[in-house]
């Protein structure tokens, strides 16, 4: 079973068109998704969900898009508490939060800090996040401390969550077969699964789908077969 899996959460824009509806709707149904599938996970044993919220590029789409979005984070922080809590659910972020407005940033720093001691799942939302901003901020985090050169290890101490291990598994849904900069430098020896199912759509069925065929890999991070 993998320990932490990391979603790509594509196709809500094509979900909410199929049903005549804005864009904006297919992102509110996606963000309710993501509980059904931390239950999901946590049912099956997983232990981490990294979640691609919102990229450094997603900026770049129209501003009443990137301003639903935006309303989502709160809605999402306030409404998911009450099962967080009660489900041992931790809540983390990776990306520059500080770019995200200040109503969103609250909530999140809110919910993170009363989730904080919850030890049963982590859910991380990536937001603002871009796998070259982060080994970016990753270097001019060790030029400002003076570094010269660095190991791949050390490396590891100055991205976003060090001490998360790297996703075995992600999964896109949507139907693409890219990263779209996502966990650039986690994604090495990630094993990648693709679903055309869009985003609103996955479901527990698509998730265990996605875990038996991550079963079935041989994973040997660039080594040979020992047995
Ligand atoms: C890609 O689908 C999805 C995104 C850019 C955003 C993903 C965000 C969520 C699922 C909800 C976020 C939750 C919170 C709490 C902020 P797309 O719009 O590119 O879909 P398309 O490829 O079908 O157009």
């Amino acid at each position: 079973m993998p320990d932490h899996i990391a979603i790509i959460m594509d196709g809500n824009g094509r979900w909410a068109q199929q049903r005549g509806l804005p864009r904006t709707a297919g992102h509110r149904a996606g963000a309710e998704n993501i509980s059904n599938v931390v239950d999901a996970a946590m049912k099956h044993g997983i232990k981490t969900l990294t979640v691609y919220a919102f990229s450094t590029e997603n900026w770049k789409r129209p501003l009443d898009e990137v301003n639903a979005l935006m309303a989502l984070i709160p809605e999402f922080c306030t409404g998911k508490l009450k099962d967080m809590m009660k489900n041992g659910v931790r809540l983390r972020t990776v990306g520059r939060t500080d770019d995200l407005p200040a109503l969103s940033r609250m909530a999140l720093l809110g919910t993170i800090a009363k989730t904080a001691k919850n030890d049963k799942f982590t859910l991380n939302m990536a937001l603002s996040y871009g796998g070259r901003a982060e080994i970016v901020d990753a270097v001019n985090k060790m030029l400002k401390e003076g570094r010269k050169s660095i190991t791949e290890a050390d490396f590891q101490n100055y991205l976003y969550a060090p001490d998360l291990p790297d996703p075995a598994l992600i999964i896109r849904t949507g139907g693409e077969m890219r990263l779209s900069n996502f966990l650039m430098w986690e994604s090495a020896y990630s094993e990648i699964y693709v679903t055309d199912t869009w985003w609103p759509d996955f479901s527990e069925a698509d998730l265990v789908k996605a875990l038996d065929w991550y079963a079935t890999r041989d994973r040997r991070f660039g080594g040979i077969k020992t047995k």
